[in-house]
């Protein structure tokens, strides 16, 4: 992979440069200035938060770990890293730059983060960062036009960021299999969560999200981030959402298991399996992905009728919400250096966007697919009470089987996660591509 990595590195500058240099043009700058980033104390202490890299940063080299550290472009001249390296005793200092990346840039070494910025360039600047990169001597100013316009091409991948991203699914689904194992193997929440990293190589810290790993009821809590000690008993489902990291780049992947003997829950699987595989057949260039969301209910409403769970037309379903009662979040979201990529909503570079379609506040990504662009595709089905008690009171509810709804309830939900790329063709799903080689 290093040798991919290498040949394919310096296209992927020159994109990121053409589009900063794009940009700065847009906003009237001559500088572009992209601050790493500074791990945040905590309150009244004298300890950090996990240090997090500007993802603006990690898009111009493979660097997550060099706090402080500093970016300059000006069209036109070699980009400079102006890297920090503290005198420290206390930490683990980084390491001077290495790698295939490092001839692309001037660099710089500082000792201080105050040294850093004194290495900036004067004049008419765009700063990227976080308000707490900012030191005495220089003010971040993020302009709207120059993030609108690098915001939106980051949405297409060049094939360097593509390499990345399979590798995140390879460890990422790597590290799946031997969380259903350890599922099977009547491990509890922690002792699979801990089986994850140990696959993944890669501590929580490193992770692109935290993981969710629900067994039984659990699958109901879409955020679910507890770690229960104790197995139950018995452990009928997990629903396991969690990802992996490369070089700053991310997956996104979640898989729901049955215990051996949960036949009809293993029937609802295979049922959703199905409906997000055709979704994902449908990532396919020039569709808008609110279109794929929208299919998704109605597939959703398909579903439940097969199961006997509602007794009414897909139209009816979707139009009453009922589908959304068991499906109360979007289909999937933009992918790449962050989980929850940028852009989602996107019409153009100028910062104008496409609005969700009417009912559906938690869809992250409207924006007309193209190819180079990656994407999550993942449909849910839960058992959720507070959702469910809501329907209850309308009208509809006397089309729903309550009885199976309650029979349900203990194997919590369905989702099943996907991240697929968008081509000229059909799309390549990283993910199913990525379980198929572990
Ligand atoms: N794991 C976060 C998400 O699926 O969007
Ligand atoms: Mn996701
Ligand atoms: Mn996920």
């Amino acid at each position: 992979m290093h040798d991919r990595l290498a040949t394919l590195y310096p296209q992927h500058l020159a994109t990121v440069r053409e589009h900063a240099d794009k940009a700065l043009a847009l906003g009237g700058f001559d500088h572009l200035l992209i601050a790493a980033g500074m791990p945040g104390l905590k309150f009244l202490d004298d300890l950090h938060y996990p240090y997090a890299v500007s993802p603006h940063f990690k898009y111009w080299l493979p660097l997550t770990g060099a706090p402080g550290s500093w970016i300059v472009h000006t069209p036109g001249a070699k980009p400079k890293l102006i890297f920090l390296q503290p005198r420290d005793y206390w930490h683990v200092v980084p390491d001077a730059p290495s790698g295939y990346w490092v001839d692309s840039f001037d660099i710089v070494i500082v000792r201080t983060a105050e040294d850093a910025v004194a290495q900036l360039p004067q004049g008419r600047c765009a700063v990227i960062g976080e308000a707490t990169a900012g030191v005495a001597g220089i003010v971040i100013n993020n302009p709207q036009p120059v993030m609108d316009y690098l915001h939106y091409y980051r949405a297409y991948k060049t094939p360097y960021e593509l390499v990345l991203m399979r590798e995140a699914s390879r460890i990422g689904t790597r590290a799946h299999r031997a969380a259903e194992q350890a599922f099977r193997m009547g491990e509890s929440e922690l002792g699979i969560h801990q089986a994850y990293l140990a696959a993944a190589g890669q501590i929580d810290a490193e992770l692109p999200y935290a993981s969710i790993v629900a067994l039984n009821e659990h699958g109901a809590v879409l955020h679910y981030t507890e770690f229960t000690r104790t197995p139950p008993q018995p452990a009928r489902s997990l629903l396991i959402d969690a990802g992996a990291s490369a070089r700053g780049y991310a997956s996104d992947i979640t898989r729901t298991y049955a215990a051996a003997d949960a036949g009809e829950f293993q029937a609802l699987i295979d049922a959703m399996d199905a409906a997000q595989q055709s979704q994902v057949a449908m990532v396919r260039s020039g569709r808008p992905y609110a279109d794929l969301h929208l299919h998704a209910h109605h597939q959703l409403a398909g579903v439940l009728n097969e199961h006997g769970f509602i007794r009414m037309s897909a139209e009816a379903a979707v139009a009453s919400g009922v589908t959304r009662a068991f499906f109360p979040h979007g289909l999937g979201h933009s992918i790449g250096l962050q989980v929850h990529d940028v852009a989602g909503f996107a019409r153009n570079d100028r910062g104008d966007t496409i609005a969700r379609p009417d009912g559906h506040p938690f869809l992250r990504m409207t924006r007309t697919l193209e190819p180079n662009m990656v994407v999550t595709i993942e449909p849910g089905l839960y058992f959720i009470d507070m959702l469910l008690a809501e329907l209850r009171d309308k009208p509809v509810a006397r089309d729903i089987d309550w009885a199976r709804i309650e029979a349900f309830k203990p194997y919590g939900g369905i989702r099943i996660e996907d991240d697929v790329v968008c081509t000229d063709d059909a799309p390549e799903n990283m993910t199913r591509d990525a379980f198929a080689l572990n």
